[in-house]
């Protein structure tokens, strides 16, 4: 076992100073400089949301975590993971961070994803060239990190092919290659923006929940504060390779200091609050967890009708903008859509004795 396999199951979950710093990160392209020195710190159980105009450089700093930038960039500063320079590592030490401790997530899944190879194939290949587990061991990992992500049908989702999955579950399979390895790390690139707004929440939702659960440090990119008004723990805004602004999200969302944060929040589309559209999520709500119940049969799992009920709650609210009241979505969700999904699953339970 190498020295950072034994720093990374060590020291798991213990601090801020587990996750990722950049100081003065500086990148230059040819004869342009796109990043003009950013500090952002990447912190294990929170989402670091990175928002900004199209250009600013939001997908060139999640890049340069990994050391994916074009041949011709320079980098100046450092990129601290592990007390190592992300930046300056060999070649090969990189090569074994990259996938494995720290995970990416793009717009598009299936640029993630090999059209020809089985979801097994894609998850267990991944993981046995970063960890050299036995094939039935991946396959058993696979299969417990599809639940995780809340892809329906495990065993038979590891038997398809990427084309015979719609763009969320596509998406929750990404999610699940890149969090295999069990990284500590997680860039996700717009990971939303590709998908059909019904389950842009969901996915969202599933971000924080992992977030939470598995103690990672997220790098959530987007250009919408929108979407994660409800989810990032700290929001840094990019303006033209300058973070003009970063706090928590409610500092940043309801104090805004910088005129380019006015703008952006300006542009949100509604801040009208929870009440605005709780009706429409509530009836989305409904609809996701009496789906789940019955596509489930008798046997529902009731955990998984509840999250997507709230994650679809959660989603509507999302949309309405920086003023929502998640937690006031989430309680009616839990009222109108959990409590009757669970009243059909005992009945049906009953009805089969
Ligand atoms: N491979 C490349 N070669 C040269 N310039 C590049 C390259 N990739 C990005 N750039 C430039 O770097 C700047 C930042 O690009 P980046 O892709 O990080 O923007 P972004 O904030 O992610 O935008 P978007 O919201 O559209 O995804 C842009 O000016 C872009 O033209
Ligand atoms: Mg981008």
């Amino acid at each position: 076992m190498s020295q950072l396999d034994n720093q990374y199951d060590g020291a798991r979950h213990a601090n801020a100073s587990d996750g990722l710093t950049i100081r003065d990160l500086t990148i230059r392209i040819g004869e342009k400089e796109i990043l003009h020195g950013i500090n952002l710190d990447l912190i294990p159980g929170q989402i670091t949301g990175l928002a900004g105009e199209s250009g600013s450089g939001k997908s060139i700093t999640g890049l340069a975590m990994l050391r994916l930038l074009p041949k011709n960039a320079k980098t100046g500063g450092a990129i601290t993971f592990e007390g190592r320079d992300l930046l300056t590592v060999p070649e090969r030490e990189m090569g074994k961070i990259r996938g494995q401790h720290v995970g990416m997530v793009f717009q598009d899944p299936t640029a993630s994803l090999h059209p020809m190879l089985t979801i097994e194939r894609q998850l267990t290949d991944h993981l046995r060239a970063h960890t050299g587990v036995s094939k039935k061991e991946a396959r058993e990992r696979a299969l417990d990190v599809l639940r995780k992500v809340k892809v329906p049908l495990p065993e038979t989702a590891l038997k398809k092919y990427p084309h015979q999955f719609s763009g969320g579950q596509l998406q929750r399979i990404a999610i699940a290659v890149a969090i295999i390895c069990e990284p500590r790390i997680l860039i996700a690139d717009e990971p939303t923006t590709a998908l059909d707004v019904t389950v842009q929440a969901g996915v969202l939702r599933l971000l924080r929940r992992l977030c939470d659960e598995l103690g990672l440090a997220v790098l959530l990119i987007t250009h919408d504060l929108g979407v994660m008004s409800s989810l990032a723990d700290r929001i840094a805004v990019l303006r033209r390779g300058e973070i003009v602004e970063e706090g928590t999200r409610y500092n940043v969302l309801r104090n805004p200091q910088h005129e380019y944060t006015k703008a952006l929040i300006d542009a949100l589309p509604s801040h009208e609050g929870a009440g605005a559209d709780l009706a429409s999520a509530t009836d989305a709500a409904v609809e996701t967890a009496a789906e789940a119940v019955n596509v489930e049969g008798a046997g529902a799992d009731l955990a998984s009708a509840t999250d997507a009920a709230v994650e679809i709650a959660a989603e509507a609210v999302n949309v309405e903008g920086a003023g929502a009241d998640l937690a006031s979505a989430t309680d009616a969700a839990v009222e109108t859509a959990v409590k009757p999904a669970a009243e059909t699953a005992t009945e049906k339970e009953a009805g089969n004795d």
